[in-house]
This record gives structure tokens, sequence and C-alpha cells, in this order.
């Protein structure tokens, strides 16, 4: 239909070879025939056979990244009919989460700018499309675009102008805009609630730390899931320094706890009907002559003690006090997410995040939602023995395995020592979460990873 409102333009590319319909391929066209638009991009999606989840988006956010790379107003995408195998809600969803994957990046803070974000994004859906299906579809994409842009946005900026109390002012925006319940704890509120392992990694820093607790009530009754978020809005791993190579991107450590906000957001915005407690762990993790030092001994909030034997390990300290203490809030299920491990990164690459739990079945549930979502999980092992790794000789453990062998793991383990019986999935996003390089799909910096999964996972909760 197209194709003859353009007086066959599209049939002529074809058979001339200028155009070939495969996947990534993009062919401008300008003041096309029969069609009110300036510009029209042709996107391949490939074979309609071949069709899937992955395709769409990808295709997207292949053209985002193109478009956004000039000045334009307006952009609007004309829908696939993908085929049976994919329901109309689908297909807008994941072309507009691709729309809003590609368009976002790096660059907004050159002089010049480099990216240039349109004003109004649309979908226009194919003749005869379910409408509604089409406009759900894009609402959610909407919502999940716009989340995904939020924790992205986060761990881009910089840590001189993002550290804990900054970031709690951006959460308690984000609340009242979306009607979030919000709690910010301060130092004495810290204090109180006994979180000297937090606390301790803290104070060597002069920024002080926060604890942003979110509360999003979506129905009267049922569960609450509770997620925590490692918020280290800069780590210099302490006295137990890192090389500026190793140091150099870890303003991204804070991921795990933008992942977390911009996942509540969504979730307020799309009203689904569901209770979720969001809390994320903010602190900076410098040395000073005030910073912990090895061999201090720390009395977390559930009365447990940790030899601290090297302070770059501090993700697991301000964890254990933010799992405990989301625990104590009374929540049903526990998922957090944590740029915890350079040996995750080792194990599984920069694309996949690990998974450890200690309860398979609600493990499989935080899988089953990643995998909707077109985000990679992989399960790490997390028997018995590997707690041997974090005995320590004069507290309840120590907060390093000791050796290089397996250090995703011995982290969780430790980690699991402040969960209790609470089913708990967690999620080591140190590859996944941060992109050193641009690609095709998306720039290079914080990737957003996360939130689709937690708002796929909530959706379907409990
Ligand atoms: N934030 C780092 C982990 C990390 C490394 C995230 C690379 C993203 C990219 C974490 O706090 C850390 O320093 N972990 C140490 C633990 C070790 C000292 C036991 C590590 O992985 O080397
Ligand atoms: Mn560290
Ligand atoms: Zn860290």
């Amino acid at each position: 239909e197209l194709d003859a409102g353009m007086d066959r333009q599209l049939t002529r590319l074809l058979e001339r070879g200028d155009m070939t319909g495969k996947t990534k391929e993009t062919t401008p066209l300008y003041e096309p025939r029969g069609i009110a638009a300036q510009r029209l991009l042709l996107i391949g999606l490939g074979a309609r056979a071949k069709a899937d989840q992955g395709g769409l988006f990808t295709a997207a956010a292949v053209a985002a990244r193109e478009l956004t790379t000039k000045p334009i107003q307006r952009l609007a995408f004309l829908l696939p009919d993908a085929g049976p195998k994919l329901a109309a809600e689908t297909t807008a969803a994941l072309i507009g989460a691709g729309m809003w994957h590609g368009s976002e990046g790096a660059g907004l803070r050159k002089s010049k700018p480099e990216r240039f974000a349109p004003r109004e994004l649309g979908l226009i859906a194919w003749p005869g499309a379910n409408q509604g299906a089409v406009e759900r579809g894009a609402r959610r994409a909407e919502v999940e675009g716009r989340a995904v842009s939020l924790a992205r946005e986060l761990v881009n900026l910089p840590p001189c102008d993002l550290y804990p109390e900054t970031f709690a002012n951006r959460a308690r925006d984000v609340a009242q805009q979306t009607g979030l319940e919000c709690v910010v704890l301060d130092e004495r509120d810290l204090a109180a609630e006994r979180m000297n392992a937090l606390l301790a990694v803290a104070r060597g820093s002069d920024q002080p730390p926060r604890l942003v607790v979110l509360r999003y009530r979506g129905r009267q009754t049922g569960p609450t899931l509770g997620w925590v978020g490692k918020g280290v809005t800069f780590d210099s791993g302490g006295l137990s320094l890192k090389t500026t190579d190793q140091m150099v991107d870890m303003k991204c450590d804070m991921a795990g706890a933008a992942t977390v906000l911009a996942a509540m957001q969504a979730l307020a915005e799309e009203k689904v009907p569901v209770n979720v407690l969001g809390v994320m762990a903010l602190v900076e993790n410098l040395p000073s002559g005030k910073a912990m030092k090895l061999g201090d001994v720390l009395h977390a909030r559930n009365g447990k003690t940790i030899e601290v034997l090297n302070t770059d390990a501090e993700g697991r300290l301000i964890l254990a006090d933010a799992l405990a203490y989301t625990v104590d809030q009374k929540v049903d299920h526990l998922v957090d997410l944590a740029t915890l491990t350079g040996a995750c990164i080792v194990a599984l690459g920069m694309d996949v995040a690990g998974v450890m739990t200690n309860d398979e079945t609600w493990s499989a549930r935080v899988q089953a939602a990643a995998q909707a979502a077109g985000e990679k999980l992989w399960p790490l092992p997390m028997d018995a023995h590997y707690a041997e790794m974090i005995k320590s000789d004069v507290a309840d453990m120590k907060n390093t395995g000791g050796s290089r062998w397996a250090g995703a793991i011995s982290a969780a383990k430790m980690l699991e020592e402040f969960v209790g019986t609470t089913p708990w999935a967690h999620l080591d996003i140190a590859g996944p979460a941060w992109a050193e390089k641009d690609n095709v799909v998306r720039g290079a910096g914080g990737t957003g990873f996360g939130v689709r999964t937690l708002v796929e996972l909530a959706r379907h909760y409990p």
C-alpha cells in the first residue's frame, strides 16, 4: 500500500539493488512521493518469518541512533505488521523502546551538542492493526523508555554533580512527580538505625551518605516486593586504592541504585497493580584520615560482625545494612542490583549479569522476567561450601573471598548473611550496566540495564 502510494518507488529501490531489506540496513529518502514528511528513512527488518523481539528493538534503535545525529523536531515510526508471532502491542512496545534507547546517549555535555533528542516521537499503526493494542504498547514503551533514559542519565552524570545528596534530591523529585512515598535517611538516621557498615564506607569521604526509601502502593493488599540498589556514586577503592585504569569509569558504581529509582518511576507511571519498596544505598568510597582501615571490624545492622580486609569490597558492606533494613520493613521477596565485582565480568563478560540466589524458584521468576525484557542473566552456583571463603578468624565473616577464585560468588555469599529467610535474587550487573564503546543500538556509558527486567517482574508479581 505504501509502495503504491509512492508510485512504486520502493519496488524500484529493491529492483535496482539500492535497498535489500536486511536487518540494520537504513535507506534515506528526501521529500518522498505521496508522503507528508520531509525525510523518510527505510529500515531493514530482515525476513518476516524470522522476525523476533530482539530484531524489532534493534532495528528501531539503529534508526533512532542515525536520526538523532541531526536536529530533527518530529519523528514518527510507521509500525510494521510483523506477522502472526508478534502481537500488535508487543510490536509497538519493542519499536517504541528501541526508538527511545537509540536516541539517548553521551555527548550531551559537549558545548557543541552531537546528538539531538527529537521534541516529538510518534508511532503510526499499519492499516487493520488493533488500534487499542498499539496504543497500549506505545504507552508501555514510553514509560519504559523514559525510565531507562533516567537510569542512563544518572549513571552518565559526573561524580562532581551526582553524589549521595544530589542523588537523593533527584529521587525526591521523581517521587513528587509520580506520587511515590519517599523517605531519605541522613547520617543521624543511619546511626539510629545501626547501619554501621554503610557508615564505615561513607566515613572516608566528605560527602555524607544517604539511604533513599521509596514506596509504591499499587494495590490495597498482597505481598510486597523489595528492590535494593548499590549506589556508590564514586568508587576510588578507599585505602585499597584502585589504579587510574581501574578507577576511570567508577562513576558507574551507582547503576544499581539508578536502576531501582528508574523502575520505581515506571511502576508509578504505568500504575502497575503491585506493592514495591525500593531502597537505594548511597555513599562515596574515598580514602581520607577518617576512612575505614584494613583489619577494622564492623558491627552491621543485623548484629553480625565483618572484618574489613579490602576497602575496595565496599559494595557488600553497604548492601549488608541496606538488605537487613529492607528485610526489617517486611518485604516478601527481594532483588538487589549491584555493580559488585570485576570477577563477574571475568566470568560472564560485558553483556550478561550474574544472578545468585537463596531460592531457586524465586530466581527462576526473575530470570523469566529478564528474558521477556530481552536482558541477559546467567545463574552462578551458591553451594554451601563457598561460604568457607569468607570465614574470618576475628569476626563472623570477612569482606573478601581471600583469593581470586569465584569472586562474584564469595561476594554474594556475604550478602546472603543479611537477607535471613526472605527469597532473594542478587544481580551482579558490573558488566552490562556500563558500555565502554558505542555500538549500533546505543552510545557508550550507562545502559539502563535491569530497569525493564524489574518492571516486567513487577507486572507479573505476585
Ligand atoms: N565497583 C567495583 C566492581 C566493579 C569493577 C564494577 C569493574 C564495575 C567494573 C567493586 O566495588 C570492587 O571494587 N570490587 C572488587 C572486589 C575485590 C576487592 C574483592 C573487585 O571486583 O576487584
Ligand atoms: Mn570497590
Ligand atoms: Zn564498588
